[in-house]
């Protein structure tokens, strides 16, 4: 509806009176209310127009006419905003009425906080064992040559274990197996670059990721060694023992430990080393298939092969090595059933391993 009319004392009294029977209808209907608020002070509203037509009036008669109607705009606004403003409020007022919102309430606690992967943990844990009986930290690559992974470690050129089945090939052999890449299948050739860095005596651990063409329930493609060595004048067999004991009963208790023959090419003599079973404590269980032992580690005096490849001297020096599965022992340690749940990042699992 338009004013054709000027904003006479009586137009305006109309506008009044028109507006309040709307507001009076409306009540605490806000879509209503908003469309009262357009129709007479939108844009297009009545009193926005009848306010723009106070400039074709008569010179004299603008300036009564132009206070008299904004007078009204501002007394009607004024009004319709109480209005609006009231109904606001009991909105406000009824939703904190449903008792959804309990201001007394304490606040949630903290985020729950994270914890280190139980790998890392183990890791960090033996790498401290290490560090206290005088071992360095030492790294190496990843992808590695066949040299470091095999040849310097006095693997034959046909030993089985660079095998396309074992090995993943970055760069497959073609018919000189020197010239191959491969990603490391353990850590053992960090044996090798820290003793090319640094020479003799070397008291070192290395752990890392390394990489065997292998999946099945108890193996991963992808786990985690710790590697160590220890070469210098007069190191022996007894401690090699000496200190394989105290890393273990350091991480496991005081339990009994044993070596047995073993070959690995790296090493003369080599040995597996057992601990009693951590589930029995020797008595014979499923888990060690009633011997009463666990295989935990490879170990041996390093081959003077292997120290004559880094530019040893072997007639002066002699030192033991040993490598074994972080994964495996993280899984002795809090009993876990399957090796996959180490890889599979879920945060059910991960959150009830943690702290030690
Ligand atoms: N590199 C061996 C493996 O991956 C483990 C190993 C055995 C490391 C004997 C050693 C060692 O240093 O002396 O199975």
């Amino acid at each position: 509806m338009t004013e054709a009319t000027a904003p006479t004392p009586e137009v305006l009294e109309a506008v009044q009176r028109d507006f309040s029977g709307q507001l009076a209808d409306a009540g605490r209907d806000v879509d209503e209310l908003q469309r009262i608020r357009s129709a007479f002070f939108g844009p297009k509203g009545r009193l926005t127009l009848l306010l723009k037509s106070v400039g074709q009036l008569p010179p004299e008669a603008r300036r009564d006419a132009g206070r008299l109607t904004n007078e009204v705009k501002r007394s009607l606004e004024g009004a319709l905003m109480e209005v609006l403003d009231a109904t606001a409020a009991e909105a406000r007022e009824k939703e904190l009425r449903k008792g959804r919102l309990d201001l007394s309430l304490p606040g949630r606690r903290a985020i729950p906080k994270g914890s280190l992967h139980p790998v890392t943990q183990i890791n960090n844990e033996m790498v401290d064992i290490f560090a206290r009986m005088g071992f360095d930290v030492a790294g190496g690559p990843e992808v590695e040559t066949d040299w470091h992974n095999f040849g310097a470690l006095n693997f034959p050129d046909d030993h089985p274990a660079r095998d396309m089945q074992d090995t993943f090939f970055v760069r497959p052999p073609d018919d000189r197996p020197a010239g191959s890449l491969v990603l490391r299948t353990h850590t053992s050739p960090v044996q090798i670059r820290a003793m090319l860095a640094q020479g003799a005596p070397i008291r070192i651990v290395a752990p890392g990721r390394v990489y065997r063409c292998d999946s099945d329930p108890t193996h991963s493609p992808m786990f985690h060694q710790i590697e160590g060595l220890w070469v210098d004048e007069g190191v022996s067999m007894a401690h090699l023992r000496g200190v394989l004991t105290g890393f273990i009963n350091a991480l496991f208790g005081e339990r009994g430990v044993r070596l047995r023959p073993s070959f690995f090419p790296f090493v003369e003599p080599g040995v597996e080393v057992d601990l009693e079973c951590v589930f029995c404590d020797g008595a014979g269980c499923n888990v060690c298939k009633q011997t009463g032992w666990m295989e935990i580690l490879g170990a041996g005096m390093v081959h003077p092969n292997v120290l004559k490849s880094c530019g040893i001297d072997a007639e002066k020096y002699t030192g033991f090595a040993f490598g074994l599965g972080i994964d495996r022992v993280a899984m002795l340690r809090w009993a876990i059933d399957d090796l996959a749940h180490m890889f599979r990042s879920d945060a059910r699992f991960l959150s009830q391993i943690r702290g030690i």
